[in-house]
């Protein structure tokens, strides 16, 4: 008999929410090790992964077994093997490799969540890299660094390149660039559904080697461009639609009237700028788009924002919107297109 008075449900339901964050773990921890990696190569035994691994026995069979509970392995005898999710996403060179973020989640993201109390208390970031103006160049200055956060931007955000490539009315135009677009992962997935468009990057210009090795691997060298500047004081390169993705959202609210301002004097009338974000909908509120908000607001002092608001400050920089649609992405992007009339 079960007692109605006792709130089994609520008791077990945030109890375990309390410790979420131990799940989150034991992903990091198999990332970090490169347990997926070893089991690409065959399934292993426990003997087999602590050894090459490195690994210490106290803790090993307990680790095993939660990431057969949390489906990310698969136990047959005494062997494990990679379930299938892991297989597709937790390989190291598979197409959506989610490894890269995982391992910027263990290393920065999740030290800086720890002291959320903190940041809701005194109102300031919490990363370990210093944020405000500036935050970007002085990343890029340690090379390290600088590829290990561009890789967390391609395996993060690798989902929107390809809706992107459909939320856009591309046979329209015949050329883009992705403002603050990195080393081109997303103007890449553009390029590679569109063989009519030629597009390209602005960006930082310590950013430029990372950008020439990584569309020449790609066989994208001769479609994508790269612009170095700084998208507050230089020119934005011509081009028949900008885009700022992940953007927006680093930065004040009059930075971003302004950027969109940039982009409306410098495109042609009919060319379109393209602006996605972890957009905020009161009336259709997304956990994963204001968790977003809060880790943008703990790394860098920004937050996302209201569609309705980013609706304002392009139509007051003088564009029409003409679609708006939430994307299938981890945080829940949200596009907006505008065309300059
Ligand atoms: C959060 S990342 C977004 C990257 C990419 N658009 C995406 O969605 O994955 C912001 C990008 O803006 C670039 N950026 C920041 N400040 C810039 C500036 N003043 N001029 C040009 N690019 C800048 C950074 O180098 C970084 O690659």
């Amino acid at each position: 008999m079960t007692d109605d008075s006792v709130p089994y449900r609520d008791v077990i339901g945030l109890g375990r929410l309390n410790t979420a964050y131990a799940q989150s773990k034991i992903l990091h921890s198999a990332v970090e090790t490169r347990l997926f990696d070893l089991l690409a190569e065959g399934p292993a035994d426990e003997a087999v992964i602590a050894e090459r691994l490195g690994l210490h026995r106290r803790l090993l069979p307990d680790f095993l077994r939660a990431l057969v509970a949390l489906g990310l392995l698969e136990r047959t005898g005494d062997t494990y093997a990679n379930a299938a999710p892991a297989a597709a996403v937790l390989v190291s060179g598979t197409p959506y490799y989610l490894g890269d973020s995982v391992r910027a989640a263990a290393a920065r993201h999740y030290a800086m969540w720890g002291r959320l109390t903190e940041a809701l208390r005194d109102g300031a970031p919490k990363a370990d890299q210093a944020a405000g103006p500036g935050a970007f160049e002085r990343l890029y200055r340690n090379p390290e660094a600088a590829r290990w956060f561009l890789a967390h931007m391609d395996s993060a955000h690798a989902l929107v390149g390809p809706q992107l490539a459909e939320a856009v009315p591309w046979s329209r135009y015949r050329s883009f660039v992705d403002v603050g677009g990195a080393r081109g992962h997303i103007a890449a997935a553009v390029a590679a559904a569109h063989p009519h468009l030629t597009g390209g990057v602005f960006e930082l210009p310590a950013v430029r080697p990372f950008f020439d090795e990584h569309v020449a691997a790609l066989g994208l060298a001769d479609r994508l461009t790269f612009h170095a500047g700084d998208f507050f004081t230089t020119p934005l390169p011509a081009a028949d639609v900008l885009i700022f993705g992940h953007v927006l959202h680093d930065w004040e609210p009059d930075q971003r009237q302004l950027l969109l301002e940039r982009a409306y004097q410098a495109l042609a009338p009919g060319g379109a700028v393209v602006v996605y974000d972890q957009m905020l909908d009161d009336d259709e509120p997304d956990l994963a788009s204001v968790l977003g908000s809060l880790n943008v607001a703990l790394v860098t002092g920004g937050s996302e924002y209201l569609v309705q608001d980013c609706r304002g400050w392009m139509e007051k920089a003088g564009f029409r919107v003409e679609s708006g649609r939430r994307l299938r992405t981890i945080g829940s992007d949200y596009v907006l297109v505008g065309v300059k009339p």
